[in-house]
Formats: structure tokens, sequence, C-alpha cells
């Protein structure tokens, strides 16, 4: 069906070929058979690396490391573009407040500055100078779609103008400045107009307001979908508003709405005009990145390039870089001399699929390295390294597509026996030295279509957790997740607890190394770690709110308090912070004052430091939030060494929008800064903006 459609000119772009020889078969019947010979465009989700599978794009957020980031996403593109893929539908660069939202993986947590920074890198990594070896970047799903109601896939969101301009589009004009070449519209209405038939959205916003010069695609099947969303009144209706507002490709799994513009365009229901200006915007990606000159793709490449060593290496160090020790009472790091044998609990500690995590389509599921390989390779035969499963891990409710395309989904074996498998493992674990507990959700319960009403562990692995615990033996937890989920417990009872998320291909080998000490853990949080689903959305960037005790942003039960902070993480050494100083105290609208900081690292280990700027202006034609981070640098400093950074702000920094002037300004105000390793830092300073009266 895709050959015939290809060859009779159906068809501008393909998705989901990543096979070279069918890629040019294809493209043969594009070029050599169809009436214009346009080459195909092959775009793809290469959302954390092809064959190479780097930990997800939520914690390769968390190394807040941009370099590492484009480096990761560099390999993915040299990967995907030897597969014969030249585009990829990525970053995805949606912030989100709400846990229980399944794609809270995919992007980069809940702050738009670092999301923005996140953005960029990502963009940076897959294009490049779109070299022979880069592809297409597009980021997605414009816009909103994290604020969905009620973390629930794809329903409304309703986000007020200044909303969307100080949270929700930054990370957008960051991949637009940062150069990405197409963009993809969401599924979602966005303030009762769904995103992919948008004309305000998609022209006024992303053209207009941010620049954007490339190319928009739906959603898989959002055109379409304007019928189902009862907003457009059959295909042509769909088709003509979405080309209308400025949507130039479909993507479409069958039976295109866009086939109706033709005829369309004869009955003069839209011009001409217009899709000519969707065709030139599409043709336009299709010359930048040669294809024209060389649309085939050398077959004999990906074999050498897929999995390569190379790029295994650069997974993995950037797996460590990702892993976040949330709590460490000093159980870590382990010292395998003093342990004779470490119980390895857990289903997912022994996943080779889950280990990868979602959005993975072209991996070898043997390549990845679980943590209980990790553990059993770095130990070698000194300690005795059992595992037992534990605990089932209950399946979803609902029949999913996204299990349908996926064969290699790991389940709880249908004869499974929670009760012998959980009194197997708590037994495993009173016999041995360490008892070392993975826990998590599986892969597959987390991104699209993966919506969770509670933020429990699955199944019982929280009682199987406690049992052992029981037991006396020293647990060491390591969750393996895409949000955050409800450690309230743990955190209370157990000594040291590693967010290692899903850490690709070579996580088993990173998480060790973090575990044993080989690496100083440096992952910070993208996002806050809410106490209880019932909290949820929750984020640090929160207003005031009149409350002179600040106190009534608790709950009855308990505190609103996060369990960890964004920008929360903690490692091997302990690092001092001093000399906050600025180079002016008063400052005008529109000029800068450069801050800096002295970072000592205290401790007798090599080890990387976050340093996290945060603002707040205390007065002003807005209420502002209470914290925003502005400025971060991830450093490394030698044992012992002090070293001073520095951080500009100015109107980039300082300015937002602001609803009653609908237009971006800076207030004359006091700003505090506090700078630090978490939003909580505490180490402040404060500087005046005047109006350019006297300084
Ligand atoms: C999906 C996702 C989008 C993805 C596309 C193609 O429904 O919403 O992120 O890129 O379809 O797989």
């Amino acid at each position: 069906m895709v050959e015939a459609a290809v060859a009779a000119g159906g068809a501008g772009s393909v998705l989901f070929v990543k096979e070279p020889g069918l890629a040019n078969r294809l493209q043969r019947l594009a070029v050599e058979e169809s009436r214009l010979g346009i080459p195909l465009m092959f775009g793809f989700d290469v959302i954390h690396g092809l064959r190479t599978v780097f930990p997800v794009p939520v914690a390769l957020a968390a190394s807040w490391d941009p370099e590492t980031i484009e480096r990761s996403q560099a390999v993915a593109a040299r990967e995907a573009r030897a597969a014969g893929i030249q585009w990829t539908f990525a970053p995805m660069v949606d912030v989100t407040r709400d846990a229980r939202w399944g794609r809270i993986i995919e992007g980069a947590g809940e702050d738009p500055y670092l999301g923005s920074a996140v953005a960029a890198a990502q963009v940076r990594g897959f294009q490049g100078d779109l070299g022979p070896d880069r592809v297409l970047a597009g980021p997605k799903h414009l816009a909103g779609y994290g604020a969905s109601q009620g973390g629930r896939d794809y329903d409304e969101a309703e986000i007020s103008d200044s909303e969307l301009r100080n949270v929700y589009l930054p990370p957008f004009r960051a991949a637009v400045d940062a150069g990405a070449g197409t963009v993809m519209s969401a599924y979602m209405d966005l303030n009762g107009v769904p995103a992919s038939g948008n004309r305000w959205l998609l022209t006024e916003v992303l053209r207009d307001e941010l620049g954007f010069d490339g190319f928009v695609v739906s959603d898989a099947n959002a055109v379409k979908s304007l019928e189902t969303q009862h907003f457009a009144a059959s295909p042509t209706d769909a088709a003509v508003r979405a080309v209308s507002a400025g949507l130039d490709m479909e993507m479409c799994m069958f039976d295109p709405a866009f086939r109706t513009l033709p005829q369309a365009v004869a009955d003069g229901l839209v011009d001409e005009e217009v899709i000519d200006r969707a065709v030139r915007r599409v043709l336009a990606a299709k010359f930048r990145l040669g294809l024209f000159e060389q649309p085939y793709v050398d077959e004999g490449a990906a074999d050498a390039l897929l999995g390569a060593p190379a790029h295994r290496a650069a997974a993995r160090e950037a797996a460590e870089r990702s892993v976040v020790l949330l709590k460490n009472d000093g159980a870590l790091p382990l010292e395998a001399s003093a342990l004779g044998s470490i119980a390895v609990i857990g289903q997912l500690a022994d996943s080779k699929r889950d280990t990868l995590g979602p959005w993975v389509f072209d991996h070898v599921t043997d390549d990845a390295v679980t943590v209980l390989e990790g553990v059993r390779s770095r130990v070698g035969d000194d300690v005795r390294v059992v595992h037992a499963p534990g605990a089932g891990i209950p399946g979803r409710m609902f029949p999913s597509m996204f299990d349908r395309m996926d064969p290699t989904v790991e389940h709880t074996p249908d004869d499974h026996d929670d009760e012998a498998e959980i009194a197997r493992a708590v037994a495993l674990a009173e016999a041995s030295d360490l008892a070392l507990v993975v826990v998590g959700e599986r892969q597959n319960q987390v991104g699209e279509n993966a919506s969770r009403a509670t933020l429990d562990l699955p199944g019982r692995q929280l009682e199987q957790l406690q049992r052992i615990a029981a037991t006396g033996t020293p647990v060491v937890l390591v969750v393996m997740s895409g949000r955050p989920l409800d450690l309230r417990w743990a955190d209370e009872e157990l000594p040291a607890i590693v967010q290692a998320w899903y850490p690709g291909t070579s996580g088993g080998d990173a998480v060790a190394a973090v575990l044993f000490g080989d690496v100083s853990p440096a992952g910070r949080l993208p996002f806050t770690w809410p106490r209880h689903v019932g909290h949820v959305p929750m984020h640090y960037a929160h207003l005031r709110t009149f409350d002179p005790e600040q106190q009534g942003r608790r709950y009855w039960e308990e505190p609103s308090t996060p369990l960890y902070p964004f920008g929360h993480g903690l490692g091997y050494a302990t690092f001092a912070y001093s000399g906050l100083r600025l180079d002016r105290e008063r400052i005008r609208v529109g000029e800068q004052v450069q801050v800096r900081v002295d970072v000592t690292n205290e401790s007798g280990r090599d080890a990387d430091e976050v340093v996290q700027l945060y603002v707040h202006q205390r007065h002003g034609r807005a209420s502002r939030p209470v914290r925003e981070l502005k400025g971060f640098r991830r450093i490394r400093l030698a044992a012992g060494e002090t070293r001073t950074v520095g951080f500009d702000l100015g109107p980039d920094e300082l300015r937002y929008w602001s609803a009653s002037d609908r237009d971006w300004v800076q207030d004359a105000t006091t700003v505090d800064v506090w700078v630090g390793g978490d939003s909580t830092a505490d180490l402040a300073t404060a500087f005046t903006v005047t109006e350019g009266a006297d300084r």
C-alpha cells in the first residue's frame, strides 16, 4: 500500500521506516517512478537513541548538563541517519507539573528555564550543521500538552496567555532559536481549540511571535481527529482548517484528510497559495537535508555504527550523570570488600526491556545491561550476588496499541505466585548482607497513553520492601521510574534511595558505578517530587499567595511541602557556597547585573556539583513566583578546590509576559537572588531595579 502511494506521489514523507534497504526501495519509487520525482523524507521517533538506547529524556534532563545531552542526541542522530532516517519527532519539550501524566518521562520536567536549555541542547545534538550524520529536529507538542486536565493524556488544557508565554512556550522558543527545522502540533484542545487546527497558535504565536520558518507537522492522525474532537464537520473541513491555520504536513496512518485538498481548492474552500506555502516549507526542509543531491542511504554503514562500543560508552556516561541520589545517610557508596553477599530484589532489577524505557523501537533487548548484571560485573567473584524477582507488577487494565506495537514488553508471568515470590525474596534478603531492592513502574506504565491515578508503587512492592526491611538486613532502594512515585515510607525508614530512571542500554553498569562510588552522583531532579498524589499538580515556582503565615498551603492531613524539592540531588562530596556578590546593587530596567559565588569541594574526592541560581521579584504589576530558576552550571571540582562561578541577570532573565500589558515587561522592583545546590538554596542577596531614574 505504501509503495503504491509513494509511486503515485501520494506520500511526501514516511514514518516508522528504520531499515536502510527499505528506505532506499521506497526512495527509488519516489525519485524514479513518481511524476515529480521529489525525494521522500523519512521520519521516526528517535527520542533517546535508536539502537544504542540512552537514558529516557527526563533522566537526561536530570543531568542538568547541556553538553552531555547534546552529545547523546548527536549519537542518536548518527545512528538514525545511518538507518535511513532523516528526521526525528523529538525533542519533546512539553513542560508539565503533573506527575500523573505519563509523558512527563519524555520531557525535561516542570521548569521553563531548564526545559529551554535542554530543548536547545537536544536540537543542537540532533541537527548540528545538518550534515550527513544529523537529522532534522522536531520539537513537540505545540502547545500546552503537559497541562492536560487531571494529568489525563490527550485531555483538554486551559492555559492563560501569560502562563502559556511564561511557562509552556519558552522551550519551543529555545528550540526554534536553536534552528529546529520542524515543529509538531499537539492533539489536545488548547483553550477549546484543537492545537492542530489552531491558527492563533500555529501562525500568530509560532511564526509571528517565535519567528519559526520551518514546517509544521501534525501529530499522528491529529488532522483527522479534528472531526473526532467535534471541531471539524468533515475530513475536508478538517484539512482546510488545519492547512489554513498553518499546519503544513499531515502525519497520518491511513486515509489522510489532506487528500481532499485538491478538490477543496477547486471548490474555492482554500486558496492554492495556502497549499503552495505548505509545500514550499516542506520542500525547503528536504533541500536543507540535501535529499535532492543524495536521496539514498549507504546500506552498508548502519551495521558498523548502530550499537557501536563508543556509542554504548556515551550512553553509560549519560546514565551515570543522570542518576539522582535522593537520600543517603551514609549507606552509600557501597564497599564490595565489606560485603559477602548481596540480594538483588525485584522484577525490574532483571528486566532488560524495562531498563531501556519507553519509546524504543530498534533496540536489541539482549544488549541492555540490567541493574543485576551491572552489580554482578562490578563486584566480580568477591561477592555472592543472588536475585529474586519478588512482587509482581500488574499490567495495564486496558488494551493499548502501544503494547501491540512492542512485542518485547515484559510482563509478570501469568503463573506468578505473588505471596510465594515475596516470601522467597524476603528470605533471600534475610540471608544476605545487603538487600538491593529495585522498585518502580514497568516502562509501559509511563509514556503515552499511560497516565496513572495514583503514585503508589504498583502491586505489592511496598509491602515487600517493608517485609525486607523488617528482617534487619540493610536495604538500599533503587527506583526505576519516569515520574515521581510515593516514597514517603521509604524516605522515613530506609538509609539510601537512588532514582535510576530507565537508564538505557548501559544502564545497569551506570547504576552499579554510582552504588559502589566509582562515580559520585550529581543528577538533580527536573521536577518537584510530591509527597502524595493528592498534592498534584505541584511545582516549586508557585506564587506567594495571601497567607501571612504561609500556612494555608498545607493540607489537613499533612504539609504540602514536597518530599524532595526541584533541583534536589545528593552526591558523595559536600560543597560549600560562599562570597555571593553582585557587581552592582542597583541597575536600570534593561541593564545587567553580574552575580558571582565561590563554590568549594570540601570532600576528599573529585566530584560534580550543579550550581543553581534562583530569583524572585518582591513587587510589580503581577505577582511572580516565589522562586524561578534563572541560571545553572554543572561543574567538576577537584577535592578541596574552590571556584568562582558567575551568572549574568538582565532583561532576558527578569522580564515576563504581563497579561494586563499583553506584552513582555520588566518591573522596577527589588530582586532577591539565591544560589545553591537546589531550589531551597538559602545563600541570598538582592538588588534594585529602577525605571531608569538616578541609579
Ligand atoms: C504519537 C505521539 C507523538 C509521536 C507520533 C508518531 O501519538 O503523540 O509524540 O511522535 O505519534 O509516533
